[in-house]
């Protein structure tokens, strides 16, 4: 039997609760993550549903063998890629969104609205008008992928959705820096323009991308006989948080009639802080906008958003509903804006957190990332073991560790790689590692309500205390030869 009655629901329901709650309050002393044992591994990696088992007993199965082993993204000292913790009112955001379970396809049922909702905020946040297009995605990659289709389909010289690139005499061509995501580079392989068509545009000393290589390319590809038609800037590269000088290229695009998109996945929401705001002067101004409310809105997981400035433009690229038979005295649909007719209640959890703390609490938690993230630079600086490789204006920074000036750059390199796979094995911090202009460094991004200063004091612990034993264990292998 599928259903369970209200009082078995209830009776599991103040259980699940109860273990989250049981781990937030453990939260500080656990292991960021720890590895999974290898007959748990097997064990989860079993197909299920040849048995039948009793709710409560799978309730407690996720108790002992799921939630001791997270991606560790709930900890404080977890700063690796660009992954928050959960909000917990949105937490009981997404279970109250399930109990609904409506699809926010359209239609007039109040998730619809509270989607409206949410995204009126946002595009308020960058100086967009209210009726600009816009949709919440299952997060950055496809928030990038959907506007750079009604790029494709406003600049097709034919009609893209009839004739596809058949159509199209000459090639389309992309730009984004060297820096730009990696979802980028897919998203011009999906809609077809074809990777050799997508130009990485060398980025200046801040990582940010160079206007005058931008230019140079741009009209490289001019004289050859192709069709520049979009730079995709970055507010917040995944690297070091560069944002890319928004305002020239606004400028460029306006000069050369391309669309100017900005892939603000990580950094975008940091427009919110008072300190990083002059770094997004022209963001207003673009075409389109792709922000990650599951990233620095701290919202659980999946939560994207597209922002379309042409609402129209948007609607032609996706609807399949002739203009004749439009009916546009309720709010048009969301699923002739978007790839998705069944869609999730996503803008729940995020109605509920930004009434929580409101804009100003954001403002308040982003900023305060930003300045974790300076003191950390600044303890890096003072620190003759260890040195600052990169840092944007944003919450991330790049370092090495270098106990010895005299060390070549392949040694620091090997040594770098290797004290950063003890520090995460060692469950202390969770850091990732990055290359930068070839050298490998190891990488803290900070979009964590929950880190405080003694949270970076035990990552940098925790790294030297790892370069220590890599250099012992080396010294060890090097004697035994
Ligand atoms: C700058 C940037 N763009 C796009 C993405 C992709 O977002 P998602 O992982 O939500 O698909 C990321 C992810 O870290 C990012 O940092």
């Amino acid at each position: 039997m599928i259903d369970l009655t209200p009082d078995e629901f209830r009776r599991l329901g103040y259980l699940a609760v109860d273990l989250i709650a049981e781990r937030m309050a453990a939260q500080p002393d656990l292991p960021v993550r720890q590895p999974v044992p290898a007959d748990l591994r097997a064990r989860l990696m079993s197909p299920p549903g040849g048995t039948t088992a009793d709710p409560e007993a799978l309730i407690r199965r996720v108790a002992e063998e799921i939630l001791p082993y997270p991606m560790g993204n709930s900890s404080p000292r977890f700063m690796a890629w660009v992954n928050s913790p959960p909000a917990p009112l949105g937490i009981l955001g997404d279970l109250l969104a399930s109990a609904v379970n409506p699809s926010v396809a359209g239609g007039d049922h109040a998730a619809t609205y509270v989607e409206h909702g949410v995204l009126h905020w946002i595009k308020s946040v960058f100086g967009y008008p209210a009726d600009a297009g816009a949709i919440l995605t299952s997060g950055g990659s496809v928030a990038n992928l959907i506007p750079l289709a009604v790029m494709r389909h406003c600049k097709a010289a034919d009609d893209m959705r009839k004739r596809g690139f058949n159509g199209e005499d000459f090639p389309m061509v992309i730009y984004t820096s060297t820096q730009g995501h990696s979802c980028i580079h897919k998203a011009a392989e999906l809609l077809g323009f074809g990777s050799a068509y997508l130009r990485k545009i060398p980025v200046d000393s801040d990582q940010r991308m160079s206007l005058d290589a931008l230019r140079d390319a741009v009209e490289d590809d001019r004289a050859a006989g192709l069709r520049p038609v979009c730079v995709a800037a970055s507010a917040g590269t995944v690297n070091t948080g560069a944002v890319d000088p928004l305002r020239a290229i606004a400028d460029l695009c306006a000069a050369y009639d391309m669309w100017f998109h900005v892939d603000g996945a990580y950094g975008g929401f940091g427009i919110l802080a008072p300190s990083a705001r002059a770094h997004y002067a022209g963001i207003e101004r673009a075409d389109s906008i792709a922000v990650d409310p599951h990233k620095w809105l701290y919202v659980p997981v999946e939560c994207g958003c597209t922002l379309v400035r042409d609402a129209a433009a948007m609607r032609e690229t996706f609807s399949l509903i002739p203009p004749y038979l439009r009916d546009d005295r309720a709010l048009p649909w969301f699923s002739e804006f978007g790839i998705q007719q069944t869609r999730g209640f996503k803008a729940l959890k995020l109605w509920l957190t930004l009434q929580q703390i409101g804009e100003t609490g954001y403002s308040r938690l982003i900023e305060n990332d930003i300045a974790l993230a300076g003191l950390l630079q600044e303890k890096i600086l003072a620190s003759d073991d260890l040195e600052l490789a990169a840092a944007g204006p944003l919450s991330v920074t790049c370092f090495r560790y270098r106990p010895d000036s005299e060390m070549e750059d392949g040694e620091i390199d090997a040594l770098n790689r290797a004290l950063l796979i003890r520090v995460q094995e060692s469950g202390e911090a969770f850091v990732t590692g990055t290359e930068l202009d070839g050298r490998a460094v190891i990488r803290a991004c900070i979009v964590n309500f929950r880190t405080q200063e003694a949270d970076l004091d035990r990552l940098l612990a925790a790294v030297r205390l790892a370069g220590e034993e890599t250099l012992k264990a080396d010294g060890n292998s090097r004697s035994r030869l």
